[in-house]
């Protein structure tokens, strides 16, 4: 019961308007509400596109290969796409689920949900004067930016183990670290490919500036991943990133995150915490352009 309204009080200050954007009146216990496909009107359909559009022709040379495949696949560009469809089409590929629900939850119920391969969509869509920029994520963030890597296996391996480290981080006062890990990967994360550096950030993916930024920009920091300095380290919340983290690929994100973390989240409570911008010695920028383009250059 308190846990619930400290959870409600947290959305009202998040959304600047005093009140949690969603519509929580419906849910159940899980969070979970219906997502009621025939209530967005025209415009709203007409909206997704717009943002899709916009979106697909910015992820070529800057989206990993794997979510421009795995997008496609979902045949999403038309409207805001019902989830239903989408949760079958996924089942057979990757045993997840979509599960509605009417913006942020609270953690626990977040962990449970991907502990059990099922992913959180938001089911409302920002306004039209929301265009650029949203404060939470909406349907079109939660949709276009997280689900496609689903469809992948060892990705949708890693995020069902999240949620169990989640739930499991709750219980050890660990959840400031895990949340920066998830923030620098799961959202802001960069990839190496033979081409350069490709994002698989669903926060990077969904943002028409920070797509460009994060690999354009000469300002921010693109560092080699490491789970313990990730989780030493700040993140911006209302600004693009200062720093990007790179994997080489999926399979050294869940080998570098499959150790017992116990031990990690008792260091990490002794250690200092890192600026958002801070460059440790030895740590060095990856550089952005791929080898092809340098010898062909
Ligand atoms: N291995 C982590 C632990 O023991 C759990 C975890 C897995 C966290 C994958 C993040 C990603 O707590
Ligand atoms: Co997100």
């Amino acid at each position: 019961m308190t846990d619930t309204t400290e959870f409600f009080d947290s959305l009202a200050e998040k959304s600047g308007s005093g009140l949690p954007r969603g519509d929580y009146s419906m849910a159940d216990a899980d969070y979970i509400v219906p997502q009621n496909h025939g209530r967005y009107t025209p415009a709203q359909h007409a909206l997704w596109r717009r943002l899709y559009q916009r979106q697909e022709k910015l992820l070529a040379g800057r989206a990993c290969d794997r979510f421009i495949e795995c997008l496609s696949l979902l045949q999403a560009s038309g409207e805001i796409p019902c989830f239903d469809r989408v949760s079958d089409m996924l089942f057979r590929a990757t045993g997840w689920r979509l599960a509605a629900v009417p913006g942020l939850i609270p953690d626990r119920n977040f962990f449970e949900h991907l502990a059990a391969r099922r992913f959180p969509v938001t089911v409302w869509l920002r306004e039209p004067d929301e265009f650029d920029y949203i404060v939470e994520p909406d349907v079109f963030h939660d949709f276009f930016g997280h689900v496609p890597l689903l469809l992948d296996p060892v990705f949708a391996d890693h995020l069902q183990e999240y949620g169990k480290g989640g739930l499991k981080a709750l219980s050890l006062d660990g959840l400031t670290y895990l949340a920066r890990l998830y923030w620098y990967t799961i959202e802001f994360g960069l990839m190496k490919s033979r081409e350069g550096l490709r994002a698989y950030g669903a926060g990077i993916l969904s943002s028409g500036g920070e797509i460009r930024h994060c690999l354009e920009s000469e300002e921010p920091h693109r560092i080699r991943f490491n789970p313990e300095r990730v989780m030493r380290t700040l993140y911006k919340i209302d600004s693009y990133q200062r720093t990007y983290f790179v994997i080489d690929d999926f399979q050294q994100l869940f080998n570098d995150t499959a150790p017992d973390f116990t031990p990690l989240y008792e260091q990490l409570k002794t250690q200092l915490t890192l600026d958002a911008g801070s460059v440790l010695p030895g740590e060095t920028d990856l550089s952005v352009a791929g080898k092809s383009q340098h010898a062909v250059g």
